[in-house]
């Protein structure tokens, strides 16, 4: 897929004040600092589309982008170690859960995972819950720029090991870097698939 135009559109923090839910969407998700705006930059082609930092918590509301007029990307906060007070973190989980349960035109949920590290607790539960309450979602394994390709191909083998303890079908993933540009026609592809 071509992207012609991505365009930021509103942040908020309410499902009711998000845009009228008449275009598929696709949400971006995971712990701080994990790379969720760095890689809707990426996949737009615009940096500074959505605002990154190297300190953990730079997003803080629900921020959606139209892309092609056709579909929308939402950049989300995320969840963890956020340097943020203990009230402002169980108000964004609260934001997040709302979103996930109410956005009725919610396609795809990309749950982002940081591919150096091995399977952690608040990544597992989390997929836990989308799978419970039947929510779609895919997996990305981010920053494989970071480690050599041998390594991040392990990495991600055992963390698809590990889910298939629990999972009898595992979720489909993507290998990204958006350093490199890499995984980026290969997510197109699959959102170009799905809005089909
Ligand atoms: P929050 O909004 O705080 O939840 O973080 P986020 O998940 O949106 O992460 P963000 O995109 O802001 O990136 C966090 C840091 O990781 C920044 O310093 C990015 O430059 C860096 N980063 C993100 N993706 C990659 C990647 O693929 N490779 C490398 N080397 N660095 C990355
Ligand atoms: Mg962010």
């Amino acid at each position: 897929m071509i992207i012609r135009e991505a365009k930021f559109v509103m942040s908020n923090s309410r499902v009711e004040q998000c845009p009228p839910p008449t275009l598929p969407e696709y949400a971006f998700i995971g712990r701080s600092n994990v790379g969720k705006s760095s890689l809707i930059n990426m996949l737009t082609g615009q940096n500074g589309l959505a605002k990154t930092s190297s300190l953990p918590g730079k997003t803080q509301l629900i921020n959606h982008f139209l892309i092609n007029d056709q579909w929308f990307l939402v950049d989300l906060p995320g969840y963890g170690y956020a340097k943020v007070s203990k009230e402002s973190r169980a108000q964004w989980g609260k934001m997040i859960n709302y979103y996930l349960r109410k956005r009725e035109n919610l396609a795809c949920v990309f749950v982002l995972i940081d591919s150096r590290h091995a399977p952690l607790a608040p990544d597992l539960e989390f997929i836990e819950m989308l799978g419970t309450e039947g929510i779609p979602f895919v997996l990305v394994f981010t920053k494989a720029d970071k480690m050599s390709g041998s390594r991040a191909h392990q990495n991600v083998t055992s963390y698809l090991a590990k889910l298939q303890e629990t999972w009898d079908e595992l979720p489909r993933h993507f290998v990204t870097s958006a350093a490199e540009k890499t995984g980026r026609d290969e997510i197109l592809n699959f959102i170009e698939d799905v809005n089909r």
